[in-house]
């Protein structure tokens, strides 16, 4: 494990949920029995990471910390960091520099939901990568949507475009980066592009410039869940309710992985669990003490 540390990029205008997002961030949103952060948390919990700055807009920020407090409940310590205006991805790496401070980190979006049998292996094998960065491709059905990978014959990558025309691959970028401690200043070199956003993408095509990019693919054996759009909220909700109902099994539980990770004992999770005794959530907590 490396003194990687993380962020959570959790602003935005939330407009294209509008009305849902009027008065509560998306990310605070619920998937099923949770809000939608705790699945990117639990992300980095599974990378090993125990530092983590989350960025929201200045008004989202009391809602966050009511939340999810200071960290320390799941043996973590949480920074809160303010995004005055969404000016895009990359600008996390500047608000965060401070935070960072030399260290290299992982950056998950607020909103990107990961789940498969092998997560903790490949987040482990992109933390150990102590030079240049990881990103993960996944194939997608859309992916003019995203960031978008470019590919020659022999299966070198080439490009990263952001939201194509014309997609060169089907491959998208997730919204999870693995980058080494020169990210802020590379962010500092990227040029607001046409539409007035510093582009994670710029930062990308930095390291891939100097062949420091790695882009490993999430196999079909993954899921990562879009959370875009109305209906692909409720599926994602949908499809954690189907896992931990047929499973009675957790996705995306923090006081789990910070149990078994022995990042807190027992009698806190047993506290943790009472507190939130009349929940299915909770529920779910007893459990895990018991088996
Ligand atoms: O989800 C993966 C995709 O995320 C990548 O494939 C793209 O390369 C990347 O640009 C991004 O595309 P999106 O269209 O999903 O970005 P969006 O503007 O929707 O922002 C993603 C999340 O980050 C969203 O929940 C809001 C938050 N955000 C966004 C911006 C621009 C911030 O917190 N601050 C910002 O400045």
């Amino acid at each position: 494990m490396t003194n990687r540390k993380g962020i959570i990029l959790a602003g935005g205008s939330g407009t294209r949920l509008y009305p849902v997002t009027i008065g509560v961030s998306k990310q605070l949103l619920p998937i099923y029995d949770k809000p939608m952060i705790y699945y990117p948390i639990s992300v980095l919990m599974l990378a090993g990471i125990r530092e983590i700055a989350i960025i929201t807009t200045p008004h989202d920020q009391d809602q966050f910390k009511r939340t999810l407090g200071d960290g320390s409940d799941w043996g973590l310590s949480f920074t809160y960091i303010e995004q005055p205006r969404p000016e895009g991805l990359a600008q996390a790496y500047l608000l965060a520099e401070e935070f960072l401070d030399g260290s290299p980190s992982a950056l998950i979006l607020g909103d990107n939901l990961f789940f498969g049998h092998g997560l903790p292996e490949i987040l482990a094998a992109a933390d150990r990568r102590e030079r240049g960065g990881t990103v993960f491709g996944y194939r997608v059905s859309d992916p003019a949507r995203y960031g978008v990978v470019g590919y020659d014959a022999n299966g070198r990558v080439t490009e990263i475009v952001e939201k194509p025309e014309v997609p060169p691959s089907n491959y998208a970028v997730t919204g999870l980066y693995f980058l080494d401690a020169t990210a802020s200043d590379r962010a500092r070199r990227v040029k607001p592009s046409p539409r007035g956003e510093l582009e994670i993408v710029d930062v990308l095509r930095s390291y891939l410039a100097e062949e420091e990019l790695d882009v490993q693919q999430m196999g079909r054996g993954y899921a990562w869940l879009d959370t875009g759009t109305h209906a692909s909220l409720l599926d994602a909700g949908n499809f954690v309710r189907t896992l931990s109902d047929r499973q009675g099994q957790q996705v995306g539980c923090p006081e789990e992985i910070a149990y078994h990770k022995r990042w807190i004992s027992a009698d806190r999770l047993k506290e943790l669990a009472s507190r939130l005794s009349k929940s299915y959530y909770g529920t779910h907590l007893s459990e895990i003490l018991k088996s």
